[in-house]
């Protein structure tokens, strides 16, 4: 399967008051064509360094991330935020929106911000795209007038309007009840099983439980790793959030 993004070496160090912490120390890790991994870890491991330098929101201290073939060493600023904007999508626990502009106009910006020319056909696309996640009547909300579910599943639109190859999500959950939670889980391995490959961070092993691979993070590196496997049916979560919290004790 093609590799999608490789990390070899990888270190990012922080100097705040002239000293320096190791935050990420020689990570190497590959995320392949429609692999949905997750990264588990104590809070302050690097789990969300990892994720923001692997996606280019911030540069490597030492070693290479490549992205489709594009080594970020090698590309500047405006070609970083343009591999971005076209093949990233992101999605936080804190569901960065804007506040002036309701629900449709917040999801339609990254593809007005790509340039797109046919805004009937990609208003059409985020209709679509609202639709499958069950929040078309939020179309005309403001960003105060929807649940946190809701919420976060317009940020889960607003990601995948520019089709990216790669989703990254930084405890996509964290904010929300388990029935919302369980619901954005839904999506994200729906979202996997159409072809978007998806690398989040999360506390919860009920949430890791629906992705294929779970890496295990300490003081800037991978600890350990499990396997699960493809989620096939969503009845055999329970089974998986226990194994996963079996493995989780061995670390
Ligand atoms: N922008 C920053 N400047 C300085 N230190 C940072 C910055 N971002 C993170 N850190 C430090 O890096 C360490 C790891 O943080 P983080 O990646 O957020 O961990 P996690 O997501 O696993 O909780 C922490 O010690 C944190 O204080
Ligand atoms: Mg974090």
């Amino acid at each position: 399967m093609e590799t999608i993004i490789d990390v070899k070496g990888l270190c990012k160090t922080y100097i705040v008051n002239k000293i320096s912490n190791n935050v990420l120390r020689n990570v190497d890790f590959s995320l392949h064509e429609g692999e949905f991994v997750s990264i588990m870890g104590p809070s302050g491991s690097g789990k969300s360094t990892m994720l923001y330098t692997i996606s280019g929101m911030d540069r490597p201290t030492a070693g290479d991330v490549t992205f489709l073939g594009k080594n970020y060493n090698e590309i500047n600023d405006k070609e970083m935020a343009k591999l971005r904007l076209l093949s990233m999508g992101f999605i936080f626990q804190q569901m960065y929106m804007m506040r002036k502009l309701c629900i449709l106009d917040n999801i339609l910006l990254p593809a007005y911000h790509a340039g797109i020319e046919d805004r009937k056909k990609v208003r059409e696309e985020a209709e679509m795209l609202m639709r499958r996640l069950g929040i078309m009547e939020t179309a005309d909300n403001g960003i105060t007038e929807v649940s946190g579910g809701q919420l976060q599943r317009a940020c889960l639109c607003r990601a995948l309007i520019n089709h990216p190859k790669v989703l990254f999500a930084d405890e996509p959950t964290g904010a929300l009840n388990s029935k919302a939670a369980d619901e954005v889980i839904g999506e994200l391995v729906r979202v996997n099983r159409d072809g978007t490959a998806i690398l989040m961070v999360t506390h919860s092993a009920r949430v890791a439980a629906g992705s294929e691979r779970v890496l295990y993070f300490v003081d800037g590196h991978i600890e350990g790793e499990l396997q699960l496997g493809k989620l096939q049916d969503e009845a055999d979560l329970t089974q998986r959030e226990r194994q996963l919290n079996k493995w989780l004790m061995t670390m």
